[in-house]
């Protein structure tokens, strides 16, 4: 199922997201974003992460997710989580994520 979302979502999502770290290349250019959601506390919900694919394999994304971390609380407290793509999964298992049994999403209310 492909879902569709519009400008208008997009930004305010980013505007409604506390913690976003950009990559840009050597020409200011945009090659990473990465829009998070934290407490300063306890935990962050990493929401998107995106790398342009011309720079993809280079440890850009790498680079997004450790930046996010560090600004995200302290390091020692936080924790991550977020839902991966499917072709992402070995990403994120490369990067020491963990894969949570328990983990609900809810968008209806029944
Ligand atoms: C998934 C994504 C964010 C990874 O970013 P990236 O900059 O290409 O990844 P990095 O170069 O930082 O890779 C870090 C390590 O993970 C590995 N890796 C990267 N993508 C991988 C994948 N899809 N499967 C398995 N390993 C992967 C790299 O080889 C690298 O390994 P190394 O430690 O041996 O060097 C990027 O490919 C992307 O934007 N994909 C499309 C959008 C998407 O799927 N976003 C995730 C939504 S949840």
């Amino acid at each position: 199922m492909t879902l569709e979302i519009s400008p208008e979502t997009v930004g305010r999502a980013f505007d409604g997201s506390n913690l976003v770290a950009t990559a840009r290349d050597e020409l200011g250019r945009l090659v990473g974003v990465c829009r998070a959601l934290t407490d300063f506390a306890r935990h962050c919900f990493v929401a998107t992460l995106a790398v342009h694919p011309d720079v993809q394999g280079s440890g850009v994304g790498r680079a997004l997710i450790a930046f996010t971390h560090a600004q995200a609380g302290d390091p020692k407290q936080i924790v991550i989580f977020l839902n991966s793509s499917p072709q992402a999964v070995g990403f994120y298992e490369r990067l020491g994520f963990k894969r949570e049994p328990a983990c609900f999403s809810f968008n209806n209310v029944s």
